[in-house]
């Protein structure tokens, strides 16, 4: 390994470990509802153009919200925000109709599950990856779990089953296979609030098709907040918002957007056209 890759790292490491610890709230406050909303959320990075503006939505709970636009224009930024890596410079995201900075934040993320395009796995087993799901799930739930997200069957296939490392210095897994074992995590973690975000922009088409059947099944009676990718995975989706440029520019369902002149028929005709997706 070169000096210039492990000084990088360092330097990464030493800035996240200065960035402030959120302080808990005197007085936390628990929620019963999961209704998510945005109101007049501004926000920018440290050093960056880019600026959210004016973002204002509802999430009536367990319904399917699809964030959509062009690379870049703060579908993300939304789930960072959620997940409070950061603050809002000015508004409020409530959950249930309570501030989520009024809320413990292990009390916030346990009620949220995430799978992302770059999923983060541990130097670990394979058990103890999808275990972080709920430290005090059983094995069965584990391997119940592994199940429902269509991974039981490869992780069988293993020499050492679920004993198998992997990361670092274990076993390579291809991407379809690290979303599988997050998606794993998040049954376990069965938590009301479900965000995906482009889980499936790097995976085969078999993948893809797994991926897809697993999701079905985990999105039962949740509130999801689905990043899309391709706009056919999301037509039913009950609200669409269309972000550009930090900004939400139209929000509806498919059968009301792709009939108005505006950035969501643009962006459903670019990908009809070719199979090369842009965004
Ligand atoms: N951690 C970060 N630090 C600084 N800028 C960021 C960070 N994450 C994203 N950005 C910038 O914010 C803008 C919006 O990014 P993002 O929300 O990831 O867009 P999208 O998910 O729609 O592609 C981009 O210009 C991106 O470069
Ligand atoms: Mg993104």
């Amino acid at each position: 390994m070169n000096y210039i890759k492990v000084s990088d790292s360092y330097k990464r490491i030493l800035k996240f470990l200065n960035e402030k610890c959120i302080e808990n709230p005197a007085n936390p406050k628990k929620t019963n509802n999961f209704d998510i909303t945005f109101e007049n959320v501004e926000f920018s990075y440290e050093d960056e153009d880019f600026k959210l503006k004016n973002v204002n939505f509802e999430i009536e709970e367990n319904t399917l919200t699809a964030l959509v636009g062009p690379s870049g224009s703060g579908k993300t930024t939304i789930t960072n925000l959620l997940l409070r890596f950061w603050d809002p410079d000015e508004g409020k995201i409530k959950i249930g109709g309570v501030d989520i900075q009024e809320m413990d934040y292990d009390y916030l993320l346990s009620n949220l599950s995430v799978v992302m395009q770059n999923v983060i796995l541990f130097a670990d087993t394979i058990y103890n990856n999808i275990k972080i799901g709920d430290k005090n799930a059983s094995k069965e739930e584990v391997i119940e779990a592994a199940k429902k997200a269509q991974i039981h069957e490869f992780i069988m296939t293993l020499p050492d089953g679920y004993d198998t490392m992997i990361g670092e210095n274990g076993l390579g897994l291809s991407g379809g296979q690290k979303q599988r074992i997050s998606i794993a995590r998040a049954f376990l973690q069965n938590a009301p609030i479900l965000i995906l975000d482009e889980i499936t922009s790097n995976v085969d088409p078999i993948n893809e098709s797994k991926i897809q059947n697993a999701i079905s099944e985990l999105a039962k009676n949740k509130t999801i907040l689905v990043i899309a990718h391709h706009l056919n995975t999301i037509k039913n989706a009950e609200n669409i918002l269309v972000f550009d440029d930090g900004q939400i520019v139209q929000n509806g369902t498919h059968d009301d957007l792709i009939i108005k002149e505006g950035l969501y028929k643009t962006l459903w005709n670019v990908q009809s056209k070719s199979k090369e997706y842009t965004f």
